[in-house]
């Protein structure tokens, strides 16, 4: 049995489509606004096209339920994310939520039921772009913070999630239960590609920790204001970033650190910024190495205020521990890349997941297919539509051995 390639890509360029700006070239869903729920409402339809019965908890995941022949089976479930970053790819999550919907497809068609029921998850924002924590709708799901801790986050303009969840009509309350979770996903990084290897097992995530913090000092004017009595927050923050570089350096082993965001204010060409906010992204595979990280990185965050003698405030704003999969689930996707005469690496993701959080209450695992150019998170990624078939027929070879 053989997935639809034809299917699959054209299924990743109509959802490509939704939120697509041209002049960027990239698409922009971000988590629980109307493109998301453009995105939402097409994923929902698909799903009921094939049959599955649609199920949305209090977070807003979506679940698409195919039942199985034997109910006392727990269900198999795949699937990933349609949430997207400002002008991403058209890859990043929805491969694994549409490579997802094309097993079941598949199945379909060729009219098979197994024992397990299927699931396909869309997990709600996982990207974290406009809401944090990420990952929050399987944070949800792995029952690791408080709902209305959740419901509570805010966006830069002050809405709340359960807000926007009631907006877009997402708030629901129906959950499923999980056997087993495969994540298929393209890597986002360089690895695959460069060597000319078809299929990525991933073995385990690195740890993420995020952090939002502000500086405090003194609004003055540009042009009056001597050097020496300036209270500059844009020059602390940018220390802190070239400190963070060289944290990430002096760590090594893989170590990781962005400021993604950064925002004097007031803003003003003539006005010596006196508020500075700033996001900081700190990741490492290492357990003992991603602690010392961390708590170097607080260190910085606190001491480049004070060489300049500002007031801080800082807080984490994500964190997800590095994780290991299952060893039997590794091994069955390395053994179904083997059967379908694909060569395969084992590998460790450098980008954040859901798996990330399902593998810590059921076993679960990564496939991975080559971005070209290791390009991610920008309007450049992609992938050739020959790595997107043959992962996804990894994911189905594989959950077949499941059911
Ligand atoms: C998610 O894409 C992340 O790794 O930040
Ligand atoms: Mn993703
Ligand atoms: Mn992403």
């Amino acid at each position: 049995m053989r997935i639809n390639g034809e299917r699959l890509i054209s299924s990743i360029r109509a959802m490509g489509s939704v939120g697509f700006n041209p002049e960027t070239g990239g698409r922009t869903r971000l988590a629980l606004t109307d493109e998301d729920k453009a995105g939402r409402d097409l994923l929902c339809r698909w799903m009921r096209d094939e049959g599955l019965e649609v199920k949305i908890d209090e977070i807003g995941n979506i679940f698409g339920i195919r039942e199985g022949s034997d109910p006392s089976e727990l269900p198999v479930m795949m699937g990933s994310h349609i949430d997207t970053v400002r002008d991403a790819g058209m890859f990043d999550g929805v491969y694994g939520v549409l490579g997802g919907l094309e097993v079941i497809r598949t199945l379909n068609e060729n009219e098979v039921t197994p024992k397990s029921s299927l699931v396909v998850a869309a997990f709600t924002n996982e990207e974290g772009a406009r809401f944090q924590p990420d990952m929050m709708g399987s944070l949800y799901y792995a029952r690791k913070v408080e709902l209305g801790e959740l419901l509570s986050s805010r966006d830069d303009s002050g809405i709340t999630v359960g807000e926007e969840l009631d907006r877009i009509g997402y708030g629901g309350a129906y959950s499923t239960p999980v056997g087993c979770y495969l994540e298929l996903h393209v890597e986002q990084g360089p690895r695959l590609h460069a060597e000319g290897v078809s299929i990525g097992i991933v073995e385990g995530v690195q740890g993420l920790a995020w952090w939002t913090g502000e500086y405090y000092g003194e609004s003055n004017h540009a042009g009056s204001t001597p050097m020496e009595m300036r209270k500059d927050t844009l020059l602390a923050v940018a220390e802190l970033a070239l400190e963070a570089e060289k944290l990430a350096l002096s760590l090594g082993r893989g170590s990781v650190a962005t400021m993604g965001r950064i925002a004097p204010r007031p803003d003003i060409i003539n006005i010596v910024p006196g508020k500075c906010s700033f996001t900081l992204d700190f990741r490492q595979f290492d357990g003992e190495l991603f602690e010392e990280g961390k708590r170097e990185v607080e260190k910085l965050i606190v001491s480049c205020a004070a060489r300049r003698g500002l007031k801080y405030c800082f807080k984490k704003a994500a964190e997800a521990a590095p994780v290991i999969f299952d060893r039997g689930m590794v091994e069955l996707v390395g053994s179904r890349a083997a059967f379908l005469g694909l060569d395969s690496m084992k590998m460790i993701s450098g980008a954040s997941h859901d798996a990330q959080f399902l593998s810590s209450f059921c076993p679960t695992v990564m496939i991975f297919v080559p971005s070209v150019g290791g390009r991610s998170h920008c309007p450049e990624e992609w992938t050739d539509v020959k790595d997107l078939e043959n992962g996804c027929n990894v994911l189905l070879h594989s959950v077949l051995e499941l059911v």
